[in-house]
């Protein structure tokens, strides 16, 4: 059975208490997703990278996933290349003609990269120069900005079109997912071909973020038994 990874997103933690919010998880998850949000790109704030910093020496094992929703990565990108996430998104849909040199910035820094798009970008936009050398695509199945939004359906298309494009021209990315994930639909998205699954605010607004973990992963794995099945 192949690997999924769960990765909470630390934006539908509580803001005063999140290594509290991480410590509650007893370590069921296997990524930590970290939202940076500049009010431009999207319209929202979120955190800057001393919070990152903060969150690596806490869990210096940890495996930091940072998504920056920004504008102006000439002057950000900067302040996250000190190897204390373990990997960096950007969005394509910011960085234009840049991105595969954006990318391999990140690379050159040790670190993951990857590049995100938004519900209406299509997979068709992104230049093979760029997949062959993305560690992740994320696909934002909400629009970015806001916790606690409905997953939008038509992005598992995308993710069965990067399975196949990954599956013709051996590419390495993982597929991540990003927006509206809770414990009913979660199941079926893994199905689609998603290596890396985000969730929020319904991990954290449940009871028992650790419960909600171990259950995620027993519903994904029954599904996945089910679909190998003859
Ligand atoms: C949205 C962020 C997400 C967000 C997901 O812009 O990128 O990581 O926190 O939250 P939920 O799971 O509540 O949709
Ligand atoms: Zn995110």
């Amino acid at each position: 059975m192949r690997k999924i990874f769960l990765a909470p997103s630390l934006f539908g933690a509580d803001p005063l208490n999140i290594a509290g919010s991480v410590d509650a998880m007893k370590n069921q998850f296997d990524w930590l997703h970290f939202d940076i949000m500049d009010g431009h790109f999207v319209k929202n704030l979120s955190f800057g990278p001393h919070f990152v910093d903060a969150l690596r020496k806490k869990y210096p094992d940890a495996f930091i996933d940072t998504h920056l929703m920004i504008d102006s990565l000439d002057v950000i990108l900067p302040l996250f290349m000190n190897k204390n996430s373990s990997s960096i998104t950007i969005h394509a849909e910011t960085e234009g003609h840049l991105l595969h040199a954006s990318l391999n910035k990140i690379k050159s820094a040790g670190l993951k990269a990857g590049i995100s798009i938004c519900p209406p970008t299509k997979i068709s936009s992104i230049d093979e120069s760029v997949l062959e050398i993305a560690d992740l695509i994320l696909i934002m199945s909400v629009t970015p900005g806001f916790g606690a939004q409905k997953f939008i359906p038509s992005s598992l298309n995308k993710v069965r079109e990067l399975v196949s494009l990954r599956e013709a021209k051996k590419y390495h990315y993982l597929i991540e997912i990003d927006g509206g994930i809770n414990e009913n639909n979660i199941a079926e998205i893994a199905l689609a071909g998603c290596d890396v699954i985000v969730a929020g605010s319904s991990l954290f607004n449940s009871n028992d973020p650790e419960r909600w973990l171990i259950n995620a992963r027993k519903n994904i794995e029954e599904a996945m038994k089910n679909f190998d099945r003859p």
